[in-house]
């Protein structure tokens, strides 16, 4: 393994790494006093080491650090504290776990002391979904959705979503900037409702993705009270109208017809394994929609982002979409694209789509030879050892290379590149969603070159999955527009602009 440390002269995704002083706010929210203490006092003679962090601003604590820095507040309380440290945020302790040891212990759960803790934070969002269930229901129904995401099933998802994302930028505003995050969002719903619901997305499958997106807006929300009005009361109306018209969609009728994800779930289980009930694949296909949505979106917006910031490895990426899939490609052509797939796993550890697993201790316990009281909240930080420079070659560069096949970073430790997760709740829809960042990114390439404006650097937030606060200002240009290979590209100039900042 090569350690490098970064040069303080070194300002490539500085921001990932350490938390921004720039703005008079920023400076004002570090300012405040650490207020520095233990979590629990261990049992006498148990031998524990009590868990040590910081208290901070009177109830807020750190949840505006958590929410504005991301993992780079989270990185600053592992060099601080350790592995295992805590941080109050808005009134609650939480644990703060990071370092490849203490992740992979929670995650693997050997002695059952974690639960999944999303419910708690988030809210009712994710019930009867996967990540919201223990052993030993998890575990059964894990088992019969597995088939929703076998090889078959895949690719009929896959040949869906790679047409739609086709038809969809047809219509993207090309040679004026334009916010890319909402039309990420808005492109991920396009090429979600066939694949997962069988639906086309004009008209019905945009008011479901829309009452799916007031869900997720819901995990987030400050004010938590069924107020009309309230952002949690329209969630909780969404919610019950898409479990209404799911149910209503498998009940009765019988298994489903049809490649899509809803049906094949429809069919899934043999008699002796127990099926799903009608409301069952309701509650997990809404939860399939709520992950699948954002993580992917926000994969493809870090990967636009990088490709739009590199514009060699977009050419890279380009060159091989065009000479080795078909229009538009399968599963396996799309498998093929091994340098999209290392750009995309490259921007997706720089930008990790879903930085955090929650857990609960549910009996007291101990972590790295420090002591947990049950009922306590932990937060597990994946995206922490992505950028580690004790596990990764100069971790806040984009280089895709550290994938390729000899060099194989990520081998140096299970839990140096985890945006997946892992453990028991590890993505069950892993393939499903790098195969569509794939699918959207290859329609995206094929028909555009993209630019950011000159030196700009994104300002990454935290509050749901990350995105950039400005909306990310991109430039399109058809390449339908440009000579056959004349050599005047959208990044022409390259000796400024982004390219410099190498
Ligand atoms: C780039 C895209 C994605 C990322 C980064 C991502 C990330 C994750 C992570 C980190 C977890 C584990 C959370 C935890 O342990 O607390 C998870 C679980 C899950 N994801 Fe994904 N996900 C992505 C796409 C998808 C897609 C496309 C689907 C479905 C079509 C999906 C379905 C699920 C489900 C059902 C679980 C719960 C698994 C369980 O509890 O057993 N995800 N995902």
């Amino acid at each position: 393994m090569t350690t490098r440390q970064e040069s303080p002269r070194d300002a490539e995704n500085l921001r990932l790494v350490a938390m921004d002083t720039s703005h008079r706010f920023d400076r004002v929210l570090q300012s405040f006093p650490r207020r520095t203490g233990e979590l629990a006092a261990p049992p006498a003679g148990s031998g524990l080491l009590p868990v040590r962090g910081d208290r901070g601003i009177p109830f807020v604590g750190f949840g505006i650090h958590t929410l504005r820095y991301g993992p780079a507040y989270q990185l600053q309380l592992l060099r601080r504290h350790g592995p295992v440290s805590w941080c109050q945020a808005f009134g609650r302790k939480v644990v703060v776990v990071s370092g490849p040891d203490a992740v992979q212990a929670v995650l693997a759960n050997k002695d059952k002391a974690f639960a999944t803790g999303w419910p708690d934070v988030i809210g009712p969002w994710f019930d009867g979904g996967l990540l919201a269930m223990n052993a030993p229901e998890h575990l059964g129904h894990r088992r019969l959705m597995q088939a929703a995401y076998g090889e078959e099933a895949l690719d009929a998802y896959v040949r869906c979503m790679a047409e739609d994302a086709h038809t969809a930028l047809e219509r993207w505003p090309a040679g004026r900037r334009f916010a890319a995050v909402a039309a990420i969002r808005e492109l991920s719903g396009q090429v979600t409702t066939r694949a997962i619901l069988g639906l086309p997305y004009e008209p019905a499958g945009r008011r479901i993705m829309r009452a799916v997106e007031e869900c997720i807006r819901a995990e987030t929300a400050a004010l938590r009270l069924r107020i009309p009005g309230t952002l949690w009361h329209r969630a909780y109306r969404a919610r019950r109208q898409l479990l209404t018209s799911l149910t209503r969609a498998v009940a009765g009728s019988g298994p489903r017809e049809g490649d899509d994800f809803l049906s094949v779930l429809s069919r899934v289980g043999r008699e002796d394994q127990g099926r799903f009930d009608s409301r069952q694949i309701a509650e997990h296909t809404l939860f399939t929609l709520i992950a699948s949505h954002d993580t992917t979106a926000a994969a493809t917006m870090a990967t636009v982002y990088f490709l739009g910031r590199h514009p060699e490895w977009q050419d890279r990426a380009r060159a091989e979409c065009l000479t080795g899939a078909e229009t538009p490609p399968t599963a396996a052509a799309l498998s093929r694209l091994e340098t999209l797939d290392s750009v995309i796993k490259e921007s997706i550890r720089l930008v990790s789509p879903s930085p955090i697993n929650m857990r609960v201790t549910v009996k007291d316990t101990e972590l790295l030879g420090h002591y947990l009281p049950a009922g306590q909240l932990v937060s597990v930080c994946t995206a922490v050892n992505q950028l580690l420079p004790e596990l990764w070659d100069r971790p806040q560069h984009f280089d895709p290379e550290r994938f390729a096949e000899g060099r194989n970073e990520e081998r140096v430790h299970r839990l140096a590149w985890a945006p997946f997760g892992s453990g028991q709740h590890k993505c069950i829809g892993m393939h499903f969603g790098m195969l569509k960042v794939k699918a959207t990114l290859e329609a995206m390439l094929r028909r555009f070159e993209w630019r950011l404006p000159d030196g700009y650097e994104a300002p990454w937030r935290f509050t749901s999955l990350p995105a950039p606060s400005d909306g990310l200002p991109v430039v399109l240009r058809p390449l339908r527009e440009r000579p056959e290979h004349d050599g005047q590209r959208l990044h022409g100039n390259r000796e400024t602009g982004s390219d410099r900042r190498q």
